[in-house]
């Protein structure tokens, strides 16, 4: 044993435990989650979150739509209840925020970041947080007050809240992780081809060895921040429903035949946790 040795810097995420749904529970135990975004024309991304958080197992799913225009239900998920985003009553609810949130996520930001229950934040939620202080101390202060939070940026997003370039963050992607976490209080998800979980406080993140190109294909990350959202809803730590979606989502594009048709992310959302 090498006394001098460096501690780890990095640890591998491990297939997780079969997903259990013990024979007295009722939706209640398995929580409810809230999407919130799907600007006009970009409904889709809401949708797809909404329907990979009841695929994965969340008792109820209602999806807040940023478009007053949009239709009052989806006819092929009837089970997703449709809302007004703007107004949608978050209390008790995991929120995933920011799928196709397009510029009017703005002013739905100060409303969820004060929700006392788990936040998933993606895309243009995390665009808009960048581009803003307000939002950014806003976003600090739910891990003052315990409020948990996890962000899933691609590496572009990633460089927007750190004001770095994406060249930057890509060079030592497990620093750009550990530097989202700690200066935001937040599990950080950094997506793409080796995934970097992290925690704040924690030294060691997770490196994800799931997944392949087959996720390259629009709507993959909508997909994941709603399979974050439905275990954070089951009350798993942020930390652990972090890392077990991320290998559940990898570990779905790796067991696809070579044969199949493409996998699209609406397949991917519809597929049983493993
Ligand atoms: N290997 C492993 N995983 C991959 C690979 C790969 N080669 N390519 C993609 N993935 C995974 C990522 O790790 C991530 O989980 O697929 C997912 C892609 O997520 P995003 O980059 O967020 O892509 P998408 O869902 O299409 O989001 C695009 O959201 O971020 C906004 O502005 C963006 O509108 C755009 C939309
Ligand atoms: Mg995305």
């Amino acid at each position: 044993c090498d006394k001098h040795a460096e501690p780890p810097t990095a640890r591998l995420a491990g297939r997780p435990k079969a997903p259990r749904r013990t024979h007295a529970s009722h939706k209640g135990s398995y929580g409810d989650v809230a999407v919130i975004g799907g600007a006009p024309g970009m409904a889709g991304a809401a949708l797809l979150a909404g329907s990979a958080a009841l695929h994965a197992g969340a008792g109820r799913v209602f999806v807040g739509l940023l478009d007053p225009s949009a239709a009052p239900v989806d006819t092929a998920q009837p089970e997703l209840m449709l809302r007004d985003g703007h107004t949608l009553d978050l209390s008790d609810m995991t929120a995933v925020c920011g799928c196709g949130g397009g510029t009017a996520i703005r002013a739905a930001l100060p409303r969820v970041l004060t929700t006392a229950a788990a936040l998933v934040l993606d895309a243009d939620a995390l665009n808009a947080i960048a581009a803003d202080s307000a939002l950014q101390m806003q976003l600090v202060s739910r891990a003052q007050r315990g409020q948990p939070t996890v962000i899933t940026p691609h590496p572009l997003e990633a460089a927007r809240l750190l004001g770095y370039a994406a060249s930057d963050v890509q060079a030592d992607r497990l620093a750009a992780a550990r530097q989202l976490a700690t200066r935001f209080g937040v599990v950080a998800v950094l997506k793409g081809s080796g995934t970097v979980i992290a925690a704040d406080g924690d030294a060691s993140p997770v490196i994800n060895l799931t997944g392949n190109a087959k996720l390259a294909t629009a709507g993959t990350g909508d997909v994941l921040a709603g399979m974050i959202g439905a275990a954070l809803a089951a009350k798993q730590s942020p930390f652990e429903a972090a890392c077990e979606a991320v290998w559940r989502h990898g570990h779905v594009a790796d067991t696809w035949p070579a044969d199949a048709a493409p996998l699209t992310a609406g397949t991917l959302a519809r597929q049983a946790p493993v």
